[in-house]
């Protein structure tokens, strides 16, 4: 039996936005909530009626597979009518801002928005704008706290531990906002990271965030105990000088035979989606290193733990934890 209710008291924040202003408890506590509804989704009938009588609305400014599924199976799961809003059809092809929109899916009595937005801040802004709960399904280069959630709660998993790994991310840390909330999350809990990229990939001042950079990924993955490989996002970025795709992979690509070298038993995640052969190879995305597809799993238990937690933190408490 899934006994969730004293997580449920302790979670004071309306809204999840990101990891940056979580706490190391906060972050401890929504994968503490995560591991006990991963046991549901084992079971034969994959229901708890923690949100019988709520309505998740998923607003997805941007194409999603992973994320918008995910969160529509770990609300129905939860018992919560669930409405998804593709804007291409909606009345923001009518020049309908994302504050009237929210303001409009509160009037209809939704109390939860999941919003997937290319602007960094849309979802800290839309939860100053409704007295509903806000979750961040991801920001433009801002964050994605659900994902990294999700890529923390596999690697403590495989590895029985957070505080003292090493975790390499590799590739686009630029423009991606699967790595800001993996730096934000695992510093948190103790980790070391390590940034691996182009040159041209590497943010500003990226070491204020606790991390460091090193530039040659077989050292990089020699020093790793997981390594997380982003793709390349030539959408965020049209004017960007991207490196050419074979360059890239001979340079910093993910292959068995840099995995072979390291003689560890070490994890490779992705967030997807993969663009084999670009940034990994299919035998190492396919290989017995790679939990890519339990990734994607643990994203129901995961977003589960986190429409669990928020949809009662404002009865709660009233706090809006942005
Ligand atoms: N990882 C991720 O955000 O995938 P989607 O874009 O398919 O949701």
């Amino acid at each position: 039996m899934v006994d969730n209710s004293s997580n449920f008291l302790k979670w004071e924040r309306k809204d999840l936005v990101g990891l940056r202003n979580l706490t190391k408890e906060d972050i401890e506590l929504l994968l503490e909530t995560a591991a006990s509804f991963k046991e549901v989704t084992t079971r034969q009938i994959k229901k708890v009626p923690a949100l019988r009588g709520k309505t998740v609305v998923n607003l997805f400014y941007e194409s999603s597979t992973r994320t918008r599924v995910s969160f529509e199976v770990a609300a129905k799961r939860l018992s919560a009518d669930v409405i998804n809003i593709a804007t291409e059809y909606s009345s923001v092809k009518k020049g309908e801002t994302l504050n009237d929109t929210g303001r409009n899916i509160e009037a209809l009595k939704a109390d939860l928005i999941v919003v997937r937005h290319n602007a960094a801040g849309a979802a800290a802004m839309l939860a100053r704008h409704v007295k509903i709960s806000v979750v961040n399904a991801g920001d433009g280069w801002h964050e994605h706290p659900t994902q990294a959630l999700l890529d923390i709660f596999t690697l403590a998993e495989k590895k029985k531990k957070i505080k003292g790994l090493t975790v390499t991310i590799v590739g686009d840390v630029a423009h991606s906002r699967v790595a800001r909330s993996n730096i934000w999350g695992l510093t948190k809990l103790g980790a070391k990271v390590i940034i691996c990229a182009p040159k041209i990939f590497i943010p500003a001042e990226i070491e204020k965030m606790g991390v460091s950079v090193i530039p040659d990924i077989e050292q990089a993955l020699s020093e790793s105990d997981a390594v997380n490989v982003l793709r390349m996002q030539f959408e965020r970025d049209e004017k960007a000088a991207f490196p050419e795709k074979l360059d890239y992979f001979k340079k910093f690509g993910i292959t068995q035979k840099r995995i072979d070298k390291t003689n560890k038993d070490i994890i490779v995640m992705h967030p997807g989606p993969v663009n084999r052969g670009v940034e990994i190879s299919s035998e190492v995305a396919d290989g017995p290193n790679s939990v890519i597809l339990e990734q994607v799993t643990n994203g129901i238990a995961v977003r589960m733990a986190v429409l669990y937690l928020v949809s009662g933190a404002k009865e709660n408490s009233g706090q809006d934890g942005a």
